[in-house]
Parts: structure tokens; C-alpha cells; sequence
């Protein structure tokens, strides 16, 4: 049996003093949960979030990391820094990352390589555009960013990394997958791995779903087979809402 894991990706939202207030609702609603919990603020409202969060059962990630350990990397936060501060996963390529930053299915597997060797737990976004989607290659595109983000990365690391399929098209817009759309893509991202690592790893391997995932339509996702979470944002800032798709992850 999976533990199934909610993040919430706050994305550019919240001040450090909103971050606070937030956090310490959502300690709040989420005492007793039975999956995992997660929160993804701005890194700086990370030390917030931190202080918030301690001593309780909702752990804070950070939205990005940079590869390299130190050096002229203007603007980037290395992984021990993260961890130093009390962050516990990262998330790695984002599409508004690969759609705005520049980010490549290179630099994930740098930044994925990168966070397994400080100890975080990376969140690997992945998913597939609409025109792939309408041009019937969305397996292919997930297939691909699945292998390039794992390139070199050992079983035993593998373990620890939690896929997140986010079919563009669905995010911040109102559209969700429905509930088999996203569970046979988590299917193929699911057989992807088994390919690379065996049951061993695909068996255990956490695979999330992101894209207006909110509290209407959570608990039919999450009763998926290989549905085993949820990578949310809009509805991660409204802690009622975040409350329902926690309890909804059973
Ligand atoms: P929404 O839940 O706002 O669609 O965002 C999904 C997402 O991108 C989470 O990383």
C-alpha cells in the first residue's frame, strides 16, 4: 500500500505573514490526517512555513532547486540550503517552470539528481501540453520527461521521488483530466518506471495528480489506482478547501 501525498503549490502567492497565517490553518485542519501533507510556499516565506509546521504532521517543500552546491548562480538556492532551513521536498520541473524559466528535461534530472544527494524529496512534474494531447502523443511526451528526469538515478533514490502528472492543458484553468483520463496517464508513467527499475520500484513509487484537482472532484481522483495524491494549487490557499481533498486521501 502507497501513502497517498497532497501537496499544496502555492506557487507566487502569499506574503512571509500570510504564509504564516495559512500554514498554521492548515496545521490545524490537517492534525490526524492519514496521508501525507505538504506545503510548497515561496522560499521566502519558507522559514514562516517552517516555523508554522513544527511539530506537526505537515511537512514544507520548496518550488525549486538549483544543481550545482554554491557559486555565480544569481538568484538560484542550492539544495543544503533547503534542507538547512527545514525543508523536506522539492518540486522539479514545473510546467510554468519549463513554459517561462526555461527549464529542460535536462536541468530536472540535474535538479532531481541534485536534491536525492541532499537528502529532499523531489515532487517531478511532468505532463503532457494540449496540442500533444490533441496530436494523440501525450504517452510519449510523459514517457520522455519519466526516463530523462530518472537518467542515473539508483533504485533505492528512485524510491523516494514522487511523480506528479500534470497535463498542461488542466492547470489554473478550470479543466480537470477526469478521473480516468488522469489515473491511465499515472498508468503509463507507472509502467514507464517499472520499465527502467521493476515492480520493485514501480510498486512503491508515488505517483501524483495536479491540475484544478479541488474539493468537488478530489475524492473521485484519489480513489484511483495509480492515483496516490494530489499536487494542487489554487485550492491548496483555501484551507477548508485543502482540508477536503486531505480527508478525500485515504
Ligand atoms: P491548479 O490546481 O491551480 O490547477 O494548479 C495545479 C498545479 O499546477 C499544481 O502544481
Amino acid at each position: 500500500m502507497r501513502k497517498k501525498i497532497i501537496a499544496g503549490n502555492w506557487k507566487m502567492n502569499k506574503t512571509p505573514s500570510e504564509a504564516k497565517a495559512l500554514a498554521e490553518a492548515i496545521v490545524t485542519k490537517a492534525e490526524g490526517a492519514s496521508c501525507d501533507v505538504v506545503i510548497c510556499p515561496t522560499a521566502i516565506c519558507i522559514p514562516a512555513a517552517v516555523e508554522a509546521t513544527k511539530g506537526s504532521n505537515v511537512a514544507v517543500g520548496a518550488q525549486n532547486v538549483h544543481f550545482k552546491e554554491s557559486g555565480a548562480y544569481t538568484g538560484e538556492l542550492a539544495a543544503n540550503m533547503l534542507t538547512e532551513a527545514g525543508v523536506k521536498y522539492v518540486i522539479i520541473g514545473h510546467s510554468e517552470r519549463r513554459q517561462y524559466f526555461g527549464e529542460t528535461d535536462e536541468t530536472v534530472n540535474l535538479r532531481t539528481k541534485a536534491a536525492l544527494a541532499a537528502g529532499l524529496l523531489p515532487i517531478v512534474c511532468v505532463g503532457e501540453s494540449l496540442t500533444e494531447r490533441e496530436q494523440g502523443i501525450m504517452d510519449d511526451t510523459v514517457r520522455r520527461q519519466t526516463k530523462i528526469a530518472l537518467l542515473g538515478v539508483s533504485a533505492e533514490d528512485a524510491k523516494k521521488v514522487t511523480i506528479a502528472y500534470e497535463p498542461v492543458w488542466a492547470i489554473g484553468t478550470g479543466k480537470t483530466a477526469t478521473a480516468d483520463q488522469a489515473d491511465e496517464v499515472c498508468g503509463i508513467i507507472r509502467e514507464t518506471v517499472k520499465t527502467l527499475y521493476g515492480s520493485e520500484v514501480s510498486d512503491v513509487i508515488r505517483i501524483q495528480y495536479g491540475g484544478s484537482m479541488n474539493a468537488g472532484n478530489a475524492a473521485e481522483l484519489l480513489a484511483k489506482p495509480n492515483i496516490d495524491g494530489g499536487l494542487i494549487g489554487g485550492a491548496s490557499l483555501k484551507p477548508d478547501d485543502f482540508a477536503v481533498i486531505i480527508g478525500a486521501a485515504k
